[in-house]
Formats: C-alpha cells, structure tokens, sequence
C-alpha cells in the first residue's frame, strides 16, 4: 500500500500543525574543529521512552547548524520559561555569534556546553544517540544522561506566537 498524496498545500499543512501547542526549547552543542557554540530554537522536542531514557527533535535539512548536531557527541536541551521569549527569538535567527551575545555559559556535568540560566524550566544533557532522516527533516534522538527540573510556568508556541503563555509565577503543584 502507498499513501494518497497530499491535497493541500505547504502554507495550509503548516497553519494546521500550528494548531498544536507546544514548549519552546533552544538546544546547544559546540563545533568540533574550534568549539565556537551552537545554538537554535526548536519546539518539535518531546520525549520518547522512559527506560533507556530518549527524547526527540526534529531539525530542518536546510539549518546551518546541522552538520555541527549530526558531529556532535552531546548536546544540552534547555525547555524554556514564560520570561524567556526573547531568547527563543534571539536563537531562531542571525548569525551563531550574535545569539550568544550577552549569554551566560557552562557546560552540563557530562561537558556538553550549555546556558546559565536559572529561568529554564528543565533541561536535558544528551548523548547524540542517532540521527533519522525524515522528509525534509532529520529526526534527532538524544539518550538523556543528566536532567534538571525547576519550577517556572512554561513558554508556550501556538499559532506562529507565543500568545497561549501563562503569567510567569511558579507552578505551586511542582
Ligand atoms: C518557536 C520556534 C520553534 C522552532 N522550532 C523549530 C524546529 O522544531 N525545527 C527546526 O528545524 N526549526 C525550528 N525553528 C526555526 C529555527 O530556530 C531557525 O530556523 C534557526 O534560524 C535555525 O538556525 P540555523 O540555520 O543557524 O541552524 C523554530 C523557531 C521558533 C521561533
């Protein structure tokens, strides 16, 4: 069997996936030749299995940060908090050195290079476990080694905007 093609377009497909709320992650690794940091906004994150424990995103083919996540050993995802709108759009665009400017770094206990910043609502250091390549995506899988949960309200992505996000108090029921 095969499937029926699509009988809509690329625009139409888009708007409908919008409809789908999500978090807001930014993820970082570093190039292998001179360890210049790496960066993107990605909300396509979600998790996969418990036990091993695996997560998901999805990158597009066209991103210029790809061949740096598919040579990359670890990478840290950080999930983002309603205050942190800023930083989901300063690391969806310009160049890799103007996202980090003015940016706290570390690294995640097992070296990945990571944000200091106290707001994320959780994080996530991966080995880059395997890569799918998926349409015009590659669907990458991280086998998470260290996890940190903090206690912010989340920043939300709904309809091309991030309108859906609640006032940013802490979650009492954490
Ligand atoms: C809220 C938000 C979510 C995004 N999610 C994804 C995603 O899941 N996958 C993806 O490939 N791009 C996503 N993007 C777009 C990338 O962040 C953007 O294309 C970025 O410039 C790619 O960086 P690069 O070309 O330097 O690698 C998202 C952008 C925003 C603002």
């Amino acid at each position: 069997m095969t499937a029926e093609p699509a009988d809509f377009d690329a625009l139409y497909f888009r708007s409908a996936l919008g409809r789908f709320p999500t978090g807001v992650t930014v993820i970082t690794t570093e190039a292998r030749e001179d360890h210049q940091p790496i960066g993107l906004t990605i909300s396509s994150f979600n998790s996969v299995s418990l036990d091993p424990p695996l997560v998901l995103w999805t990158l597009t083919k066209t991103a210029s940060s790809l061949v740096h996540f598919q040579h990359s050993e670890r990478y840290v995802i950080h999930v983002l908090a309603a205050q942190q709108r800023a930083l989901a759009r300063k690391f969806a665009r310009g160049s890799q050195a103007s996202r980090f400017e003015d940016v706290e770094l570390t690294h995640a206990p097992n070296g990945a290079l990571m944000l200091d910043d106290p707001q994320c609502t959780a994080w996530f250091e991966c080995y880059n476990h395997s890569q799918v390549e998926a349409g015009d995506h590659f669907i990458f899988i991280g086998q998470v080694e260290r996890c940190h949960r903090g206690s912010g309200q989340p920043l939300v992505y709904h309809a091309g905007d991030f309108d859906l996000t609640p006032s940013a108090k802490p979650l009492s029921r954490l």
